[in-house]
């Protein structure tokens, strides 16, 4: 079954264990939390203290995308907070194949994510130490933005690379991602879809969140 993990970023944050709640009982299996720094990305969400609040009330896995500098600072804490997966950006890790035992040691699960300017190539030689893998098809930073049409491309690529792997990587793409665009998206090997703002801005949360599954799924 593939799956849609709804980004926080697009919610209610001041409501959000009545937002939370609501896509829980549609039976969603992963909760997508962006943690913006202000330095990698233009833009500051969250840190561990909220997540570690959140954690109180929701089984969903919890899928955590650091898009911040030096990560290795904080993955320690965010594990503990109760993130199930951390996910590092490439561009942001000189030393990922450290940072990659580090979130292991910590039995979370690891995903290295890459920016749309950056080559697949890059992970080849840790595709096989990793369990996600996320394909940014917006520049991180916000919600809301435009689906980068040309990484369709590197979508395909990406689901080869873990083809040829001897793991079994979940493969996931997150920016752009809406009712207009997921049927076309459908047919890529992809596990995991964040959506952020097409699942909260408009409209029932619970009816656009079953809308992108069934898409997907149907
Ligand atoms: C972008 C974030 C995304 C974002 C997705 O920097 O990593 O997870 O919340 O939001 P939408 O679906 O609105 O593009
Ligand atoms: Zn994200």
């Amino acid at each position: 079954m593939k799956h849609i993990a709804p980004s926080i970023l697009s919610s209610d944050l001041s409501n959000i264990y009545k937002q939370v709640s609501i896509i829980e009982e549609t039976g969603c299996k992963y909760l997508h939390i962006d943690v913006m720094d202000g330095h990698f990305v233009p833009n500051i969400t969250i840190g561990p203290p909220y997540i570690k609040s959140l954690r109180k009330y929701s089984n969903m896995v919890f899928d955590v995308h650091l898009m911040i500098e030096n990560p290795e600072k904080y993955i320690d804490g965010f594990s503990k907070a109760g993130a199930d997966i951390i996910t590092v950006h490439q561009e942001a890790s000189p030393h990922l194949h450290r940072i990659i035992q580090q979130i292991k040691n910590n039995n979370k699960m690891a995903g290295v994510s890459i920016n749309p300017a950056t080559p697949l190539d890059s992970l080849k030689n840790i595709i096989d130490e990793i369990d996600l893998l996320l394909i940014m098809t917006v520049n991180p930073g916000f919600g809301g933005q435009k689906f980068i049409k040309t990484m369709e491309k590197k979508i395909l690529e990406a689901a080869e690379l873990i083809k040829k792997s001897s793991k079994n990587v979940f493969l996931e793409i997150d920016g752009g991602i809406n009712k207009e665009n997921i049927k076309n998206l459908k047919k890529y090997d992809v596990d995991i879809y964040v959506s952020g703002s097409a699942v909260f801005n408009d409209g029932s949360i619970k009816d656009n969140y079953n809308y992108l599954m069934e898409s997907i799924n149907g």
